[in-house]
C-alpha cells in the first residue's frame, strides 16, 4: 500500500501487469518503476493513508469497524473505480476524480453509474478519515465558524440541522457540510449512497457516513447514537483547510 495525502492520490502511474523478469526483486521493482514512468498511460488510484491507528477513535468508533471500513470497504471502492476507469476513454482517465465527479456527463453512459458510485466512495472516504481525529470535536474556530454562523445562525443550530437530517437519511448515504460556489456560502446537503456533492457542483467539507458498515458493529440500529458520538471526533482544522481551498 502506498500512502499519500488525500489531495494527492491520483498521480500514480498504472502498474504494467504481467511483465516477467528474471532479475532480483529489487531490480524488478526498479524496472517496473521505469515502465510506470515511460510506458503506462492511465493513472491508478491507491488506498490513501489512514492518518491514525484503527483504535485511535475509540470509544466513539471502535477499532474493528475502522479496520473493516478502511481495508475492505474503502479498498473495494478504490479497486472498482480503477476497474471502471480502465474502460473509459483516455480523456476521462486523464482527469482528476474530483473533476470527473463534477462532470459525470463526460463519462460514457454504460460506465457512469460505476464511476459515480465507486469514484464517490473513493473520494468520500478519504475526506471522512481526515475529517476526524482523536480528541476532536468541540466548537469550530476561525473562518468555518464564521461561515457556519452566517448560514445557520449559530453552531448549535447547524449541529441540530446536520444531526436531524443525517440521522433521517433513508437507507445508505452521507450528510455533508458543503461550500456552494454559487451562493458563496456553506450549506447542509444529504446525498444518497456514495453520490458525491461534487456531482451538484458543491464542495464537500465535512461528511458523516451513515452507511451501516460505518457503525453497525458497535451501534447496531442506533444511528442517532453513532452520529452524536461522531461529533466528538471532528477535526475542525481539516474542515477549515478544506473551506479555505474551496473558495
Ligand atoms: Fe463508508
Amino acid at each position: 500500500m502506498r500512502h499519500l495525502p488525500d489531495s494527492n492520490c491520483i498521480s500514480l502511474r498504472r502498474n504494467c501487469f504481467g511483465r516477467k523478469s528474471s532479475q532480483t526483486q529489487g531490480k524488478k521493482k526498479e524496472k517496473d518503476k521505469r515502465f510506470r514512468i515511460h510506458n503506462c498511460l492511465m493513472s491508478k488510484y491507491e488506498l490513501p493513508p489512514l492518518p491514525y491507528s484503527y483504535d485511535a477513535l475509540e470509544p466513539h468508533i471502535d477499532a474493528k469497524t475502522m479496520e473493516i471500513h478502511y481495508t475492505k470497504h474503502h479498498q473495494t471502492y478504490t479497486n472498482n473505480l480503477n476497474a471502471a476507469l480502465e474502460k473509459c476513454p483516455q480523456d476521462v482517465q486523464n482527469k482528476d476524480i474530483t473533476e470527473i465527479l463534477s462532470d459525470l456527463g463526460s463519462v460514457p453512459n454504460d460506465l457512469r453509474s460505476a464511476v459515480n458510485f465507486n469514484g464517490g466512495g473513493f473520494d468520500n472516504h478519504r475526506i471522512f478519515w481526515n475529517n476526524l481525529k482523536p480528541n476532536g470535536g468541540g466548537d469550530p474556530q476561525g473562518s468555518i465558524a464564521e461561515a457556519i454562523n452566517n448560514s445557520f445562525g449559530t453552531f448549535s443550530a447547524f449541529k441540530e440541522k446536520f444531526t436531524t437530517s443525517t440521522v433521517g437519511i433513508q437507507g445508505s448515504g452521507w450528510g455533508w457540510l458543503v461550500f456552494d460556489p454559487k451562493s458563496n456560502k456553506v450549506d447542509y446537503k444529504s446525498m444518497p449512497n456514495q453520490t458525491s456533492p461534487r456531482t451538484e457542483n458543491l464542495v464537500p467539507l465535512l461528511g458523516c457516513d451513515v452507511w451501516e458498515h460505518a457503525y453497525y458493529l458497535k451501534y447496531q440500529n442506533k444511528r442517532p447514537d453513532y452520529v452524536n458520538a461522531w461529533w466528538n471526533l471532528i477535526n475542525w482544522e481539516d474542515v477549515n483547510n478544506r473551506y479555505a481551498k474551496s473558495k
